[in-house]
């Protein structure tokens, strides 16, 4: 799904914002000040959202084999892993997935031939479809666990790769205090990765200076990943903030 938006216009994620590259109509309440509450509360920031979505899945992939859908579609995930070969990332790093959903783009790396991949979600149902789907690609050797990343419960950590996406996204909806939430996600983040470990995150609702802002504290910028444009009235822009950060 293309959606063409006027210059100055924010994509935001919608409940219809998976698949495409483009999103849904911007959630944001008004001005947007980086680091602030900027956006409206939504549904997409509950577990109950994602545990219903994912339980719908996994009916759906049991009766049909329809494997659900893929955040910001396929090319996310090939952009993400033409840059991990780019970067020659080694097959044997460890990479974690945070709030993998389905565990398409699990399946995707271990199809590529990474070793070393575990995938995390606050929804039982999705690790559950990611299991599923992972067991009928006929997959070994990737961990899957439920974890709420802003509260982790193991020692998860050591990480070389972290990879983020639509999930901060949807953290940054919560309707109850998303900005302690995005803070306690840059913490979580801190905890897992290794010192000089490499954060990939996709995102829809924020722009590359606003995530730069938030990821300020530990992490520099490494690399901004081109993802389509839009154009409309002469401006133009893209709809989706893919960057690279490393840690400091
Ligand atoms: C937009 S979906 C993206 C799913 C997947 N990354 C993809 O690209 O298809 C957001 C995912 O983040 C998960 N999630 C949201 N908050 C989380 C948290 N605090 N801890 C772990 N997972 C979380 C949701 O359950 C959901 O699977």
């Amino acid at each position: 799904m293309a959606v063409q938006r006027p210059s100055g216009a924010r994509s935001g994620m919608s409940a219809d914002a998976s698949g495409g590259d483009a999103a849904g109509v911007a959630a944001r309440s008004g001005a947007v000040s980086p680091g602030g509450d900027g956006f409206a509360p939504s549904a997409l920031g509950t577990q109950e959202h994602w545990d219903a979505v994912y339980e719908r899945e996994l009916r759906t992939f049991q009766e049909y084999g329809d494997r659900g859908e893929i955040w910001f579609g396929e090319e996310s995930m090939n952009r993400l892993i033409r840059w991990m070969q780019k970067h020659k990332i080694p097959l044997d790093a460890s990479v974690l997935d945070i709030g993998t959903g389905n565990g398409v783009f699990l399946v995707e790396l271990a199809k590529f031939g990474f070793s070393n991949i575990t995938g995390i979600d606050y929804s039982p149902s999705a690790i559950q479809l990611s299991g599923s789907i992972i067991e009928k690609e006929g997959l070994s050797n990737i961990k899957l666990k439920v974890e709420d990343f802003l509260n982790l419960s193991t020692k998860l950590s050591g990480f070389h790769v972290c990879i983020d996406k639509g999930t901060f996204d949807a953290i940054s909806l919560n309707p109850d205090g998303a900005a302690e939430k995005r803070k306690q996600y840059v913490k979580s983040l801190s905890r897992v990765l290794n010192v000089k470990g490499f954060f990939l995150i996709t995102s829809c609702n924020w722009t590359k200076e606003e995530l730069l802002d938030e990821f300020s504290e530990g992490f520099e910028l490494l690399e901004e990943l081109p993802t389509p444009t839009f154009s409309f009235g002469g401006g133009s822009g893209s709809s989706v903030a893919a960057l690279v950060f490393q840690k400091t």
